[in-house]
């Protein structure tokens, strides 16, 4: 089978690179001193099963051609490209970051650039194919679904690194999205383990605008959401680094803000004064509101209902009605 294929060229991939950075020179000085610049423990290191791919033509394609692997399927994981007619190696010089599925089977990998990257793109992804589906992929849930589980919540992050440093920190509930806004697959692997998520996105306007865009959909599924804002300019990543693990937690849970609460707001100060942007503000909190199942959890769209018409500062019986009219 294709997909059968595909998984065992990645996990030879994985093993290379794993290789290359703890047993060659070059990746010892150049990917295993970069993972070591950014806080990362050999033991993170090897958790993560991160590895480095030389800055050459095609070592890793030489490689894995002379194993028998077959070069359409090399092509297909999206490890190995056609350069002037010869196989060529697509993540030359990059660290390397395996996405592995719910059973830790590598699905594809995301390949990082070292120091600037002005010219390229600093991380290339897997291409789609018969198994890494980007919409359906969380970075991290194979080390983050018992913690989930047992914690009965959900970090989410942006990226690889993040996921990464809160692991390193004792922060093992959490998943990246990957820089992608979220789909309803993603949301359902989630509810697989949990219906609390809390959504850590950077500090940038960009992260708020991103975490925005899933808030509908998340409630449509039946998820209750949080969210934390960081400082401006910092990711989980680089804000764990700075403050420690300890003073990240509590951070966190002090500044955990409910997801509708916090839209609702966040809109109010764009309408202002401007009576009929307020208006159509109402109509979407309603509708957001009667999302909420209410067989299911009946006080949760109560408190909703009491809360946004106190922020909103109309009648509550209004609102009641106003959110009826959506649920028919
Ligand atoms: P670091 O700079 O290594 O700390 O990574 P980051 O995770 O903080 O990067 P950023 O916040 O810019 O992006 C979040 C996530 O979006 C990354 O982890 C990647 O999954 C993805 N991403 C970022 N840049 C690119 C890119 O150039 N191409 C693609 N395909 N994905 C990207
Ligand atoms: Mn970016
Ligand atoms: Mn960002
Ligand atoms: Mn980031
Ligand atoms: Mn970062």
């Amino acid at each position: 089978l294709l997909a059968d294929s595909l998984y065992i060229i990645n996990n030879y991939a994985r093993e290379y690179f794993t290789d290359t950075l703890f047993n060659s020179e070059e990746g010892q000085n150049v990917g295993l001193s970069y993972f070591e610049e950014r806080g990362f423990t050999e033991e993170t290191i090897k958790k993560f099963q991160l590895g480095y791919c030389l800055n050459t033509f095609n070592s890793f394609a030489q490689s894995a051609l002379a194993k028998g692997y077959n070069l359409e399927y090399l092509q297909k994981t999206g490890l190995v490209t056609i350069r002037n007619e010869q196989p060529a190696d697509n993540y030359r010089g990059r660290v390397i970051f395996p996405i592995h599925n719910q059973s830790g089977k590598i699905l594809g990998f995301g390949a990082r650039i070292l120091g600037k990257h002005d010219r390229a793109p600093k991380y290339i992804n897997s291409p789609e194919n018969d198994i890494y589906v980007k919409s359906r992929v969380l970075y991290g849930t194979y080390f983050a679904r018992h913690s989930i589980d047992k914690l009965n919540e959900c970090l989410l992050v942006e990226g690889y690194t993040d996921v990464i440093s809160l692991h390193q920190a004792g922060v093992e509930n959490v998943v990246a999205s990957s820089g992608t806004s979220l789909t309803q697959d993603q949301l359902r692997l989630i509810k697989k383990y949990t219906n609390n998520l809390t959504i850590l996105y950077d500090g940038d306007s960009a992260g708020v605008k991103a975490a925005l865009r899933g808030l509908d959909m998340a409630v449509e599924e039946g998820l209750n959401v949080k969210l934390v804002l960081l400082p401006d300019k910092e990711d989980p990543d680089s804000y764990v680094q700075k403050i420690g693990a300890q003073a990240f937690r509590e951070f966190i849970e002090e500044n955990k803000k409910d997801f509708v609460l916090f839209k609702l707001q966040l809109s109010m100060q764009e309408a202002g004064s401007d009576s009929a942007k307020k208006s159509q503000l109402v109509n979407e909190i309603a509708e957001t509101i009667s999302k909420i199942d209410k067989a299911e959890d009946f006080t949760k769209q109560q408190d909703y209902i009491r809360q946004c018409s106190q922020l909103l500062n109309i009648d509550e019986q209004g609102l009641i009605q106003l959110v009826n009219k959506f649920i028919r």
